[in-house]
This record gives structure tokens, sequence and C-alpha cells, in this order.
């Protein structure tokens, strides 16, 4: 092995050692704000999201982009806790929604403790939040996650039938541009985030910051159609059950959308009968699944999350070369050829 590559090799030794030594610190400090001022049954409440595991890719983004604009890790501790805590606040409101029983191999915490108590839950989290340095900063991405997290309710084809808001405004029909439009914000919103308050920690110009913001925004897509890949194609190792998207008539899903546009005659109208069915058995799901594997829909997805993952590739051109700018541009293709 040359000099040279050896040096680089452990300069990224080093820099994933002092990424990880952070994430501890960012752990200590979410569970820090959850558990400030509840007595110890509602501590434990709080803590069993985030002690059921997550791959904590939120604030290792905030780390990384901090340390690409050559950021001081410390300084960027709060931004990573508070977005990971964002981030199990909206997965804890959205298994509620989703019907959803498990997540991480685990039972979800409406599923443990009753929907009463895990709204409860997602009020302290909220209340945790307000405690953080940067909560300020979080309004905005907060609103945008809602709005999508609403705008993928209204692409459901069936259920909520006692809902009139969701009823009355149903979304029939959606296109590749509707879903983009949908993802960027339920999910490319925190993804942004993320990137841009690891810029502001390292106090990196505004045109590093947007280019960073960019790179979330592109992959939180190419994250989300991986998501909805792994619903259909996914492994014990995702954790959350199969074909449920397809069980809660999502639209949603890019997979569900693009087997649509090609099925025709009576398969089509097989599937979008499963969609609109009010409540679907295994067999119905097991039935959606094999009509979505015979059409394209699983490469034209892949196809799309790649242009996605090289448009945060792209974006991220205008940072000087580092150990953590490649290791961005890794997760790039990590999130989306990803089994969990
Ligand atoms: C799940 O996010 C929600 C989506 C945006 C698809 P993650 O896959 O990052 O969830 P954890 O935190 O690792 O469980
Ligand atoms: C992403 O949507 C969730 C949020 C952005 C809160 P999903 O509903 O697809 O997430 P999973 O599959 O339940 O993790
Ligand atoms: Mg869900
Ligand atoms: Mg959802
Ligand atoms: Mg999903």
């Amino acid at each position: 092995m040359t000099l040279m590559r050896h040096s680089k090799i452990s300069r990224r030794d080093s820099a994933a050692t002092e990424i990880r030594a952070a994430l501890r610190s960012v752990e200590r400090e979410m569970r820090s704000l959850l558990k400030q001022g509840l007595s110890p049954d509602l501590q434990r409440v709080v803590l069993y999201p985030v002690l059921t595991g997550g791959k904590r890719l939120r604030p290792r983004l905030v780390l990384l982009s901090c340390k690409a604009c050559g950021g001081k890790l410390s300084s960027a501790i709060s931004s990573a806790a508070a977005v990971e805590l964002l981030h199990e606040y909206s997965l804890l409101v959205d298994d509620i929604i989703d019907h959803s029983d498990k997540r991480r191999n685990a039972p979800t915490l409406w599923k443990k403790y009753g929907t009463s108590i895990a709204e409860c839950a997602g009020v302290l989290y909220a209340a945790a939040l307000m405690a953080s340095p940067v909560s300020q900063k979080l309004s905005r991405a907060f609103k945008e996650l809602v709005e999508g997290e609403v705008a993928d309710i209204l692409l459901e084809q069936a259920g909520r039938e006692e809902e009139s808001y969701v009823k009355g405004k149903r979304e029939k029909k959606a296109t590749r541009g509707d879903y983009e439009r949908m993802v960027v914000k339920k999910t490319g919103a925190l993804f942004r985030l993320a990137c841009e308050l690891g810029a502001e920690a390292a106090r990196a110009p505004s045109s590093i910051r947007n280019a960073l913001g960019e790179y979330g925004a592109q992959l939180g897509i190419a994250f989300q159609v991986a998501d909805d890949l792994l619903d259909i194609y996914g492994g014990k190792e995702f954790g959350k059950p199969k074909g449920q998207d397809i069980a809660a008539g999502k639209l949603g899903n890019i997979l569900v959308l693009f087997a649509l546009e090609e099925l025709r005659g009576q398969k089509r109208k097989e599937l979008l009968g499963i969609l609109r069915k009010p409540k679907c058995s295994s067999r119905d799901t097991a039935r959606g699944i094999a009509l979505l594997k015979e059409t394209g829909a699983k490469e034209r997805a892949f196809a799309m999350g790649q242009e996605h993952a090289e448009k945060a590739q792209e974006a991220l051109g205008k940072l000087p070369e580092s150990a953590a700018r490649s290791e961005l541009v890794s997760l790039a293709d990590s999130g989306l050829h990803r089994n969990k």
C-alpha cells in the first residue's frame, strides 16, 4: 500500500471514530432532553422508541455536514439531537396514523402502551424539543413534514371512512411529480434540515449551506423511494411488515403508483380493487404484491431513486474534498441500496 493511500484510509478511520464518539454525546443529549422533569414511569415510556434502535442517519448527516464544512463536531451535538428527536416524534405519530404495530422489529409505542399514552408521549417529545437550544430552527421543517404527511394520507385509496376531511379531499390519481412534491416534504424536509444545521454549526457561508440543503432534500427523496421498495421487497432486517403500504391503499408508495400506470384491463382493476378495500386480508395484500411484481415498478423506482441520489451527489460538488464529503457521497448510494 502506498504511503498516500495509507494516510487517506487512516484519515477516514479517525473521522469515523470521531463521529462515533459524537453520536454517543447525541444519544446522551436526546435522553436528557426526554427525561428532564418526568416521573420514572413516563421516562420509561418516552425512552422506549429510542431504545428500540434506529439507524440514526439524520444526526449522522448533521455531524458529517458540519465536518465537511470544517466545523467542530462539539458545536453540532445539540442540532443532531434535536433532529433525531423530531424524527422519533414523527415516527411515533406516523405509526398511530398508519396503524403500524411493528417498527425496528419491535412493537410500536402505541402498540406497547396504547394510543392515549402514545399521544401523550408525542406531546412529551414536543416538550423535549422546546428545551433544545436550536428549537426555533426546527419550526419550518416541522411544518413541511406535516404537510407531506397529510398529502400522503390524502393519497390513500381507502380507510378513515369516518374522517370527513380525508374523505372529502382524497386524491384518486397521482403522477411521479405529485409523489416527488409529497416526499420532498414528508422525508426531504428533515434531511434538508439536518444538513443545513450541520453547515450552520460550522458557520459555513450560505452558498455551502444551501448546497448541503439540496443534497439533503435529494437524498431524502432517494431514501423514501428505498423505503417504498423495502415495503414490498424488504426482509427481516427492515423491521416492518411486508406490504403494509398496499394494505393501507397507499398511492403514495411509488411502486404502487408505477404499477397502476402500467397495468391494463382486468389486472389494473384488480389492483385498484385491493387498494380501495376498507380492510385488506393477508391474501389481498399478497395478491397486490404479486400484481405489482408483474410490472416494471421495481426497476423504475430504482432508476428514479438513482436520479435523486445522483442529484444529491452533484450538489456536493460545491464542497472541498474531505473524508466527511466522501462519506456523504457514499451515503447517497447506500441510502438507496439498503436493506434496513
Ligand atoms: C423511517 O426512517 C421513515 C422514513 C422516512 C422512511 P428511518 O428508516 O431512518 O428509520 P430508523 O430511525 O432508522 O428506524
Ligand atoms: C415516512 O413515511 C414517515 C415520516 C416522514 C414520518 P412512512 O409511513 O413510509 O414511514 P414508515 O414506513 O412508517 O417508516
Ligand atoms: Mg408509516
Ligand atoms: Mg406514513
Ligand atoms: Mg414506509
